[in-house]
């Protein structure tokens, strides 16, 4: 009766990695017993946008073979890495976001991306890196609050802060943008590694890296010295931000970085009027270049959001929009944080982990 269920379950196939669940060795501990069915099911992470999927094909096969059958999924989750550093190493994925231009809304993309990990039950934290224009303290509700620093072994262990379920560390938390501003590239490079490095981050599925606008010296920084799952990258539907965008992705896609590009999001996509919700429209030039992009780079689309007053307001108060469930724009940042999701497991189980980038000096 096991190998009969097993072969039914092999036709329970996951649409991103194209295999089936048997195969995948997602299915354990089948156990059969007087009517009663009982197993396993191991996600690839406990963010999987697909679990409810699974447990219901899984319950259909096994019902096709004993129809009265009491059937019981433990659902739990092995989120996938090809990571295995010695720095930072507890950390599952690392991923950046960035993009070409500045306030196109990569800090609300990451800090939303993050929100939306952790409501989802994976081990997630936030790392702001944008010395200049740090966004934590605002969109977290956290300013003028400093993490602990305490003394272990002679070396200094930063407690990051929480909320919303994420951890979160930025260097606005340490570090005076003003003063900041005539900081050289190296040391910002090295204020960025410490505080990356000396972050008590424990073990996590997921760490979203926030960076500042344009591939500049922090990019170089965080390539040079943490392998990355892959980046993410936000645009606005204008053509001088998409222009800058493609910039980012071929830096990224460039053979001597060669950093998966996990997807494209574009942000302020468009505008549904609050007393028109039927209306929709796309108040940037360019609408429509994002597909093009996307067919051009073969790069996915993760998520177009809409832009609505209420995301920068939420922000400002520190409560990321993603939490506001039955709005438009949270259903998008739902589905942005979910296709991510599925981004990076299928980036895991198609691509060797991503070298560290040695840059030579002459
Ligand atoms: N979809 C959106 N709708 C409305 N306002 C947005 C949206 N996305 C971002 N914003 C606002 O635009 C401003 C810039 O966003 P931010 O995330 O800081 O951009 P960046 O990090 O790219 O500079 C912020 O005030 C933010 O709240
Ligand atoms: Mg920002």
């Amino acid at each position: 009766m096991k190998q009969k269920i097993l072969e039914a379950l092999r036709s329970v196939i996951d649409p991103d990695l194209q295999k089936d669940i048997v195969t995948l060795g997602m299915v354990q501990d089948l156990d059969v017993k007087e009517g009663k069915v009982s197993l396993s099911l191991i996600l690839t992470t406990p963010a999987c946008p697909l679990k409810k999927y699974f447990e219901t094909q899984i319950i259909e096969k096994i019902k096709s073979i004993i129809p009265d059958a009491e059937v019981n999924v433990n659902i739990s989750s092995k989120t996938t890495t090809v990571r295995s550093e010695s720095i930072m190493g507890n950390i599952k994925n690392i991923v950046a976001v960035v993009s070409g231009k500045g306030g196109v809304g990569k800090s609300t993309i990451a800090v939303n991306l993050a929100v939306g990990l952790a409501q989802k039950g994976a081990k997630t934290a936030f790392m702001d890196a944008d010395i200049h224009g740090p966004s934590a303290p605002l969109m977290f509700g956290l300013e003028n609050i400093q993490p602990q620093i305490i003394d272990k072994d002679h070396k200094q262990i930063i407690t990051p802060l929480e909320k919303y379920g994420t951890k979160i560390m930025s260097m606005g938390f340490f570090i005076d943008p003003d003063k900041a501003l005539i900081w050289r590239g190296p040391m910002i490079g090295s204020a960025f590694k410490q505080i990356m490095e000396d972050t008590d981050w424990g073990e996590l599925d997921y760490l979203v890296i926030d960076t500042p606008p344009g591939t500049g010296d922090i990019h170089l920084t965080i390539v040079q010295n943490y392998s990355l799952t892959g980046v993410v990258i936000v645009t606005t539907p204008q053509k001088i931000a998409i222009n800058d965008a493609v910039k980012a992705i071929n830096m990224f896609k460039d053979p001597n970085i060669n950093v998966p590009v996990l997807g494209i999001v574009e942000n302020m996509s468009y505008f549904i009027p609050p007393d028109a919700p039927d209306k929709k429209y796309n108040i940037f030039s360019g609408s429509g270049s994002i597909e093009e992009i996307s067919k051009m780079y073969n790069i996915q689309i993760l998520g177009q959001i809409p832009i609505d007053p209420q995301v920068c307001d939420e922000a400002d108060k520190g409560r990321p929009a993603i939490l506001d469930q039955n709005t438009n724009y949270g259903r998008e940042l739902e589905k942005m944080v979910d296709n991510t999701v599925r981004a990076i497991a299928i980036r895991n189980a198609s691509l060797p982990k991503t070298k560290i980038v040695e840059i030579k000096y002459h």
